[in-house]
């Protein structure tokens, strides 16, 4: 059987939160341990896919190597993986163009997340004169984009979570069309969906952990210090039952803290077997306890992050550099082909 290609993209927006480190990051880091060594795994820094909107170019420049520090600091090893900034490698831009030639508008109209980033209803219509005045065509196209990012690199395996299955619908859809016009010569990806653990915001644990959450206290950043940790819990929004039990309609708080406790549990005990442990502990020491094994989860990554941002640190530019190169070499071996059927 042929190797697999595993293909993953992250924005560009900061320094990651405990939700994506859990939603995603950690799913990467895991993939360099489970994976056969002859797996490829791609990991890009999805830049382009950044301004669709609006963003500061000082801000956006220190948002990639925010990112790419955060993922070598997790331990995401530029050597095992591909690791680079999309912008990087040409070949994504161009295999967009040539897909768009063969994409549909209606396909693209239908697809809900440029209403939800422009915060439109679900029934606006792209032909409705408000909306597409201020829709711009970067983010009505970004599928393209996407499905661009993952054929250009031939991934046989994506792993989405529940509310990106739609893009890779829309990627297969891409391959397909241009298979069709051109002949077979891209790979159509599966879907890989890894567990779910959806984290919520400390501070409204009805709500996930997300960075457009404007307090900074509803969310873990993974640089956080153990202080900040440890105040971020402390303060978490809980409710005034006594002792722990695990019930996420009704107690959304400490179930939120008991899932956190979970991803962390040496021993790998369900949230509901720890409820079942620490049922009579008072909330005040349950806290303390989950804040400890946050500190202690994360432990190490603050230090690494803070060194390869120095500006003593030659690494990242390292990385970037090597990145860049697998990357392209890669993405241009499907470009040879995807050229040639086009007759470019
Ligand atoms: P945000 O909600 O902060 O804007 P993104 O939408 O940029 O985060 O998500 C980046 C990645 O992190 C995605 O793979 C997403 O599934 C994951 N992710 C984001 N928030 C959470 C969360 N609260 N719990 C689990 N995974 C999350
Ligand atoms: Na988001």
């Amino acid at each position: 059987p042929k190797a697999r290609v595993i293909f993953s993209g992250i924005q560009p927006t900061g320094v990651p939160h405990l939700g994506n480190y859990v939603g995603a990051l950690r799913q990467w880091l895991r993939l360099q341990h489970l994976e056969k060594p002859d797996t490829k795994l791609i990991y890009s820094i999805v830049d382009l896919h950044a301004i669709t909107v609006p963003q500061d170019p000082v801000k956006l420049r220190r948002h990639k190597r925010e990112a790419l520090a955060a993922l070598l600091a997790i331990g995401i090893d530029p050597d095992r993986c591909t690791l680079f900034y999309q912008s990087s490698v040409p070949a994504h831009s161009e295999l967009m163009w040539i897909l768009s030639c063969t994409a549909s508008v209606g396909y693209l109209s239908r697809m809900t997340q440029w209403k939800q980033k422009l915060s439109l209803s679900p029934t606006s219509h792209i032909e409705d004169q408000p909306v597409s005045s201020r829709l711009k065509l970067g983010l009505f196209a970004y599928p393209v984009l996407q499905a661009a990012d993952v054929l250009v690199h031939r991934a046989t395996h994506v792993p989405v979570g529940h509310d990106q299955a739609q893009h890779l619908e829309f990627v297969r859809e891409c391959a397909t069309n241009f298979n069709h016009a051109y002949g077979s010569c891209l790979v159509r990806p599966e879907t890989m969906i890894p567990p779910v653990h959806r984290i919520m915001s400390l501070t409204d644990p009805t709500s996930k952990m997300s960075k457009s959450h404007k307090s900074e206290r509803s969310r873990i950043l993974i640089t956080d210090t153990p202080d900040e940790i440890r105040a971020k819990i402390s303060s978490a929004l809980t409710d005034s039952q006594a002792g722990i039990s695990y019930d996420m309609a009704t107690r959304p708080g400490i179930s939120n803290l008991l899932d956190i406790l979970s991803i962390f549990d040496a021993h790998q005990r369900s949230p509901a077997e720890l409820a079942e442990a620490y049922s009579q502990t008072h909330p005040r020491q349950f806290k303390a306890m989950v804040a400890d094994s946050i500190i202690q989860g994360l432990h190490g990554i603050r230090s690494r992050f803070l060194e390869l941002l120095d500006s003593d640190s030659t690494y990242l530019d390292y990385a970037e550099a090597q990145g860049a190169r697998k990357a392209r070499e890669n993405a241009e071996e499907t470009m040879e082909m995807v050229r040639s059927a086009v007759g470019l």
